[in-house]
């Protein structure tokens, strides 16, 4: 299978390796990515050099599966482009997608391409998966980040928070998805990612915790439903190279291409 890849940053440059040299059902055919550097470094360290796109039209037009891993602001264009190619896609700038349901609806309706969502900075989508079979009543995430990485998000500028003087654990934000997106866009892949598996973005309760005392984001994910009760917590490390991204989420678009290709997938 003939992977596209666009956006040859952080989450990129592991899916690059990984198909170059792990996963001999994959051919890292084209890639693609605004910055000629990024695209220069990554080709150095590649065994099997991919050609070099001049734009995403090209990189769908040679893929059979094109992974995404550059910016929200291209993930419509993506969708529409699959759709018409009937190309697959696997989309890490999930929060790209909350501008474009209806495009996301018209793919399930239509049924010429697939879109992957990899699980991210975030787990337990497996088990959300399998309660969906049934009723889900609530589901909620608690994100923690030391203060000094919410400075700059939208909600702490406009209700002035005193971040500096937080001295313990400290909840400075409830809401839902829909509310938490617009008040935190750094969060954006992980409600989107949870809203999309769950019960949406209106029914999903958010909590930002401000911590002084921790160094790593931290995402508490609980859920209730006809199956039981659910908790699952990630501490997540950030990537070498891109310190607002989690090592996991580049892990994540890698496991979700080998499980493609795999014959035996375990997990939902
Ligand atoms: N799903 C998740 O949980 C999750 C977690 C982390 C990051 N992300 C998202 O994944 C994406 C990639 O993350 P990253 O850490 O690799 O970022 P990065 O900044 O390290 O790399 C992004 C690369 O994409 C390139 N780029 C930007 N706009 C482009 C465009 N229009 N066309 C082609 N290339 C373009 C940049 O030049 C850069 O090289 C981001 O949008 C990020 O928000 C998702």
């Amino acid at each position: 299978m003939k992977i596209g890849l666009v956006g040859c940053g952080a989450i990129g440059r592991e899916v690059a390796l990984a198909v170059d040299r792990d996963i001999p059902q994959l051919e890292l055919s084209i890639i693609y990515d605004v910055e000629k550097a990024k695209i220069d470094f990554l080709l150095k360290s590649l065994v099997k050099k991919p050609k070099v796109a001049s734009g995403i039209e090209e990189v769908m037009r040679e893929a059979d599966l094109v992974v995404e891993a550059a910016s929200p602001k291209i993930v419509g264009e993506l969708l529409t482009l699959a759709s018409k190619e009937e190309k697959d896609l696997l989309i890490m700038s999930i929060g790209g997608v909350l501008d474009h349901l209806e495009l996301l609806e018209s793919i399930k309706r239509e049924g010429k391409c697939k879109v992957f969502f990899p699980s991210g900075a975030i787990a337990g989508l497996d088990g959300i998966n399998a309660a969906r079979e049934k009723n889900i009543k609530s589901i909620s995430i608690t994100t923690s980040k030391p203060p000094q990485a919410l400075l700059n998000a939208p909600y702490v500028i406009q209700n002035k928070i005193d971040l500096k003087n937080i001295k313990k654990p400290t909840l400075i934000f409830e809401g839902n998805c829909k509310q938490a997106v617009k008040a935190f866009p750094r969060n954006i892949n992980v409600s989107a990612t949870l809203s999309l598996a769950g019960i949406g973005m209106e029914k999903t309760n958010v909590k930002i915790i401000a911590d002084p005392g921790i160094t790593k984001n931290q995402h508490k994910i609980e859920i209730k439903g006809d199956f039981g009760e659910m908790e699952v917590v990630v501490r997540n490390v950030p990537s070498l190279t891109n310190p607002k991204t989690s090592y996991l989420a580049a892990l994540s678009a890698v496991a979700t291409l080998r499980k493609i290709v795999s014959p035996v997938k375990i997990g939902t």
